[in-house]
């Protein structure tokens, strides 16, 4: 039977470091953000609070597509399906992302936010309900601390931003998204200056070499044991 990582304790999550642990306070933050969005405020500062929102949400998942989806559909039985079905949602969360930046003084930019916070927070119960409990059966504390280090180091280079035209899965997304990186770590780091620009290139660097070396260990696993 599958067990939501929601409300185990941490021992039984692998410790603080693992990935499990690392995707339920990412998670958490996030529902924080999205409550206090809700709550209503200024305009600047509710526009700040998205923009927070929106890096916290694509960086997070450019580093599950990279690293945590392609070890689950090697390692647990349905993997396919499962990753399949957050893929369509993160799908999902990109056109509508992609569509309130662009359309800043639309009337429905407040609606289309709100179906983001909707689709997030289903992505969020899937993951905890059901794939990450499937993460936590097939690896041993060891390897989910490891696939969390792997993770936070594809995290943080990833790109912030929507970028719905690149694909989901691996090599693609690297191929396509890393890139993108640059360009948009350099929005976020605004106003852009010449060492910002070379902080933000050798960021993007890091992410095709943190990108890599997950690929070689993916593509190595088979079937993991509880080691
Ligand atoms: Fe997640
Ligand atoms: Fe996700």
């Amino acid at each position: 039977m599958t067990i939501s990582i929601t409300r185990r304790d941490s021992a039984a999550l692998g410790g603080n470091g693992s990935i499990l642990m690392r995707q339920r306070r990412d998670h958490a933050r996030l529902d924080t953000m999205m409550n206090r969005w809700l709550a209503g405020g200024a305009d600047d500062e509710l526009d700040a609070l998205w923009q927070d929102i929106v890096q916290l949400v694509f960086s997070h998942a450019f580093a599950e597509e990279t690293v945590l989806w392609p070890l689950l559909r090697r390692a647990a039985p349905h993997g396919e399906e499962l990753t399949g079905r957050v893929e369509e949602e993160h799908q999902a969360i990109n056109d509508l992302v992609a569509r309130v930046e662009k359309s800043p003084d639309d009337p429905r930019r407040a609606e289309w936010i709100q179906q983001a916070f909707s689709l997030i927070r289903q992505d969020i119960r899937d993951e905890e309900d059901e794939l990450l409990p499937r993460l936590r059966d097939e690896f041993s504390d060891r390897r989910l601390r490891w696939i969390g280090a792997a993770w936070e180091t594809v995290r943080a280079t990833a790109p912030t931003r929507p970028h719905p035209g690149v694909p989901r899965r691996p090599p693609g997304n690297a191929l396509r998204g890393v890139p993108l990186s640059v360009f948009d770590r350099l929005r976020d780091l605004a106003p852009v200056s010449g060492p910002v620009a070379r902080r933000a290139s050798s960021v993007a660097l890091g992410a095709v070499g943190a990108a890599a070396v997950v690929f070689c260990v993916v593509r190595t696993i088979r079937r993991p044991g509880r080691h």
